[in-house]
């Protein structure tokens, strides 16, 4: 119990100075609530309005994927550079330590492989494992226009309504099937559908020719996947056009742990997402960090030797 004695009134109360109610930075989140909005304003940064989400949850589907091999020794040091983490409960449970201190957006679904057919997906993860698992978000899949879009869409409405009930966002992503064209008509209408379903944000794919219209005409913020492996110059013009065209930050995997280096790929990533730093520029920072990291390693082979 507090200590009643010499208790000092309050004095101070301001007068004259309005309590100042801040609008809140995430595009189409100013009337959730508290818990909502707290847990989306640790996914995108209060400065830049954007993210860098480092997504590693490919082995849901893929196994492991080129880079995903040993994720204890590609991954974990990578993620003090992201904003947020991506990633299945598996992943989560097993290779990232419990002490980081970012937030996680937790993949939900699965149940089908790369031999099978991808859009025929399941919720993998029940409400109170999330919760558990403390993460900042959810996701699931919608596939647009595939065999099992019904299923798909069943799984992101369900998905969200169990988040809602504890203030934990959805992201919605946009899956593509084989035989569909990433083109303005598909993205258009994965990226509406989702958010008018109640997703918090929606991730889409870059394409050129009208990606500027499928952020504008979707409701709550689009980050974007990075897709199969580029040349560097060519992933950070993506994450540059992408973002000028009106993105929120970028949810990417392969273009980062697939890189020479993945550690100067993420930092060049981010330059491109929270400071607007141009592609080409970008690019000499990812050459130089890359530089430094193989003189660093030069330098600790050499010692290693003299020490032999
Ligand atoms: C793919 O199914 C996963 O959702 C990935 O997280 C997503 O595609 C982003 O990874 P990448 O940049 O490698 O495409």
């Amino acid at each position: 119990m507090a200590d009643k004695d010499n208790i000092k009134e309050g004095k101070d109360f301001g007068i004259g100075i309005p309590q100042e109610n801040k609008p809140f930075h995430v595009k189409g989140a100013g009337a959730l609530d508290w818990g909502m909005q707290n847990r989306l304003g640790r996914i995108f940064n209060p400065e830049s309005g954007r993210t860098v989400m480092l997504a590693f949850d490919h082995g849901y589907f893929q196994g492991p994927t080129s880079g995903l091999e040993r994720m204890d020794l590609t991954i974990v040091p990578l993620m003090q550079h992201a904003d947020v983490l991506m990633c299945t409960r598996g992943a989560l449970r097993s290779i990232v330590p419990a002490s980081i201190n970012k937030p996680v957006v937790l993949r939900c679904s699965g149940g089908q492989s790369i031999l099978s057919e991808l859009s025929n997906e399941t919720i993998a993860v029940d409400i109170d494992d999330a919760i558990r698992l403390n993460v900042a978000a959810i996701t699931t899949q919608i596939y647009i226009g595939a065999e099992y879009e019904h299923k798909s869409i069943a799984n992101l409405i369900k998905l969200i309504d169990s988040g809602n009930g504890y203030g934990i966002p959805t992201m919605a992503v946009t899956g593509v099937g084989t035989d569909m064209k990433r083109d303005q008509r598909y993205f258009l209408l994965a990226t509406r559908i989702a958010a008018e379903l109640g997703a918090h944000y929606v991730k889409s794919y870059y394409f050129d020719k009208g990606f500027e219209n499928v952020c504008a005409s979707c409701p709550v913020p689009i980050v974007i996947a990075g897709g199969q492996k580029l040349p560097e110059l060519e992933a950070l013009t993506m994450a540059y056009k992408a973002i000028d065209q009106g993105a929120a930050g970028v949810d990417m995997g392969r273009n980062i742990f697939q890189a020479d280096s993945p550690v100067a790929m993420i930092q060049a990533v981010r330059a491109v997402v929270h400071q607007n730093m141009r592609p080409k520029k970008a690019l000499d920072l990812y050459q130089t960090l890359l530089a430094e990291e193989k003189k660093k390693s030069k330098r600790q082979t050499a010692r290693a030797k003299r020490r032999k």
